[in-house]
């Protein structure tokens, strides 16, 4: 399956499995595993949740990652102060990254918009470099305003 197709059926699957569902624990749990299941060549999928100026681990697939990260530093940290998506193809070339797996080579990190807030990011690491494209950001973006929009449930 191509690119595209992959991320449809990831896209359609996820909408299926957050239908009735708005605790954004349990969504952000699904969507993991879902990044973690149709996503070839990633080390590691998940989410961070901002409490103030730190960004709190949440659910995700693979080992067992930094708890709490702060907003500003790092892959994710710089994504939620430049309130942009982080497309990084070598993550020991990016000032400040974050080693949490030493697998990790390449970085793919979204915000999560709330409105005009940054509540999280969803954040995908792969061992190998250059490993996500503007697609891939389109498609983990598409799949970030899916999981706001149906995770309005305060946990
Ligand atoms: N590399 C990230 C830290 C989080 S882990 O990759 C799961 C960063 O630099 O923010």
């Amino acid at each position: 399956m191509d690119k595209a197709g992959l991320y449809q059926k990831l896209e359609d699957e996820a909408r299926s499995r957050t239908a009735g569902e708005r605790n954004p624990i349990a969504n952000a749990a699904n969507f993991a595993a879902l990044m973690w299941e149709f996503l070839p060549d990633i080390n590691w999928a998940g989410f961070y949740f901002r409490k103030g100026r730190w960004l709190v681990l949440g659910p995700f697939m693979g080992k067992p990652a930094c708890t709490r990260l702060q907003v500003g530093l790092g892959v994710c940290g710089t994504a939620v102060a430049e309130e942009k998506t982080l497309i990084v193809p070598d993550v020991h070339k990016f000032a400040g990254h974050v080693a949490c797996d030493a697998a990790s080579n390449a970085e793919l990190v979204v915000p999560l918009f709330k409105y005009s807030t940054i509540i999280g990011v969803i954040d995908i690491d792969s061992p190998t470099v250059n490993r996500f494209d503007a697609e891939d950001a389109k498609a983990i973006e598409a799949l970030g305003r899916l999981f706001v929009l149906r995770s309005d449930e305060i946990p």
